[in-house]
């Protein structure tokens, strides 16, 4: 066994640290008192190609592998979340599933930006009444001979109004059930399509979360992604990958938090001496360092088994839980360690607290991870 990371993997976990220091660290309690979408910085994380980290070149991608995309995944979410849930969806769900389902023409016209940074995408299951219950689609997509008529509507769908692109998973066949899914790749602008308002969330408040309405969109045919009725399968293989990333996002939050609490703990004076040496706040660290390290293994194995082509359903689901649980737990703590001082916002650990509840529900609730789980192990 190997844990060593390669040349390249150290590099790629450095410039992403670098960049969410310089670039993301100042103005990140701003951007989320005044929601604002970190557009500058998106667009810089687009040209050191963090937003196509895995697409191969020839698609304007980085061709690194997802152990890279796990290290800068973790860098980034240390200190902005809601910048890393962009990446995140636009890497895992828009352009893996892009790049592995698309057609030739769907990857020349769509993945080419997207994996550039040019432009961004967003991933569109969820509805107002079907959310884990992922079959239960009232969008419906009607065959009309060239296009599909698309309505319907989504909600709480992350880039939501800064996407250029959204893969929209749709019911075109209510007889068949989940084989009755397709995916389509739809685009701002087209007729019928209306951005609905931004969401006030607890936590990534500078990404932006809308829900969208389709009425009589008229999608073209080639949009549609693989063979009639394989959108279900698309939407639970892409979002098996996508829970790597969120599991990443939340690893990240939780070792950010760790990070200040220690730095904290090591200077703040109590009763004669440093915090960190009473082992009321000593044990908490140990506990924090240990879960997170068991967060960072089944992410990165997570990774490692979708670099070698295998199975990573499961795993990905248990990093998921795990780290997510872990990002609330250390979060939690950190404030606690901070004190009053953790409640406020220059401290940053209140924000990361928020941020960190969000890992436990999108892409799969905790409770759709042990479902995955479960299923696996006793099958
Ligand atoms: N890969 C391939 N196929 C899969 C699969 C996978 N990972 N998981 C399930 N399937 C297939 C099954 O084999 C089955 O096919 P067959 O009938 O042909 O054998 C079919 O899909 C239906 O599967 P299930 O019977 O298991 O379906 P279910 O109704 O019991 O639901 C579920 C399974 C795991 C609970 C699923 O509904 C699920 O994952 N729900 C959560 C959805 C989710 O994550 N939503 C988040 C929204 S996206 C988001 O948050 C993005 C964002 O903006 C941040």
């Amino acid at each position: 066994m190997n844990f060593e990371l390669t040349e390249e993997q150290i590099a790629v976990r450095d410039a992403a640290r670098e960049f969410a220091q310089t670039k993301l660290l100042p103005g990140v309690i701003e951007r989320d008192e005044n929601q604002t979408f970190p557009a500058e910085q998106i667009k810089e994380l687009g040209e050191l190609g963090f937003l196509g980290m895995m697409v191969d070149p020839k698609y304007g991608g980085s061709g690194m592998d997802a152990v890279s995309y796990v290290l800068a995944m973790e860098e980034i979410s240390k200190v902005d979340a809601s910048c890393s849930v962009v990446m995140s969806v636009n890497n895992s769900l828009v352009c893996w599933g892009l790049e592995t389902f698309g057609t030739e023409q769907q990857k020349e016209k769509y993945l080419k930006p997207l994996a550039t940074g040019e432009i961004i995408g967003a991933f569109c299951l969820s509805e107002p009444e079907a959310g884990s219950d992922a079959t239960s689609q009232q969008t419906t997509a009607i065959d009309k001979g060239d296009h599909y008529l698309l309505n319907g509507t989504k909600n709480w769908i992350t880039n939501g109004n800064s996407a250029s692109v959204y893969l929209v998973i749709a019911q075109t066949d209510v007889e068949k059930g989940h084989r009755g899914i397709n995916a389509f790749i739809v685009e701002k602008g087209m007729d019928g399509f209306v951005v609905g308002p931004k969401e006030n969330k607890l936590g990534i408040r500078g990404s932006d979360t809308h829900s969208l309405m389709f009425t009589d969109v008229k999608v073209p045919k080639e949009n549609r992604i693989g063979a009639d009725g394989f959108g279900f399968t698309f939407a639970m293989k892409t979002l098996s990958g996508g829970r790597i990333g969120i599991a990443s996002q939340a690893l990240g939050i939780a070792s950010g938090a760790y990070e200040l609490a220690l730095q904290y703990s090591k200077e703040r004076k109590a009763f004669g001496k440093e915090i960190s040496k009473h082992q009321a706040i000593a044990f908490k660290l140990a506990d924090m360092a240990t879960e997170i390290e068991a967060a960072r293994l089944l992410c990165l194995k997570s990774a490692w088994l979708k670099d070698n082509g295998q199975n990573y359903d499961k795993l990905g689901a248990m990093a998921k839980v795990f780290a997510s649980e872990t990002a609330m737990k250390t979060t939690v703590e950190a404030v606690q360690v901070h004190g009053g001082y953790g409640f406020v916002k220059e401290y940053h650990v209140e924000r990361l607290m928020r941020d960190a509840k969000i890992t436990q529900i999108y892409e799969g609730t905790s409770e759709i991870q042990r479902i995955v789980i479960s299923r696996s192990v006793l099958k």
